[in-house]
């Protein structure tokens, strides 16, 4: 199943699913961290962690400016497919690391529709951009990695 988010007309409720896709996504990066045996793997994915971290306060300054509603933390309406529960309860790295690479198609999917929102901000343009640099990058790292890992 594919992310919904992005998807919704009005930009702000755009923005504020897609902050709550990267509180979602924090949540499912700790449990896989926990899981994940080997340390190269658990080092990588704190930073991709710190990445979503960073987004989340970036969101959330912008709805702020814009006097829009603000998520206060993850959504509870499981907008990742391979959430924290599913993840809590995977074996093996390598299926960590399709779970993640899973989710990470998800953020993917969600920042091109907020990038090519016809609502979207001005002000939002940078923080998109960038946004979808990291989760590009994020997908790219868990691809390379599962290959060789086969
Ligand atoms: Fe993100
Ligand atoms: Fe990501």
């Amino acid at each position: 199943m594919t992310t919904a988010v992005g998807t919704q007309t009005k930009f702000e409720d755009a923005l504020y699913e897609l902050c709550e896709l990267d509180y979602d996504a924090v949540e499912a990066y700790e449990a896989a961290i926990n899981r994940l045996e080997k340390e190269d793997y658990k080092a990588k994915l704190r930073e991709f962690k710190n990445d979503h971290q960073r987004h989340i306060e970036e969101i959330r300054k912008l709805l702020q400016m814009h006097q829009a509603k603000i998520p206060e933390g993850p959504s509870l309406k499981g907008l990742l497919t391979q959430g924290k529960v599913v993840l809590g309860n995977l074996f093996g790295d390598n299926s960590i690391l399709n779970a993640m690479l899973s989710n990470e198609m998800d953020t993917n999917k969600a920042y091109e529709r907020l990038n090519a929102h016809a609502e979207k901000w001005v002000d939002a343009i940078d923080t998109l951009t960038r946004g979808l640099e990291d989760e590009r990058r994020h997908k790219e790292w868990l691809e390379m990695v599962i290959k060789k890992d086969k």
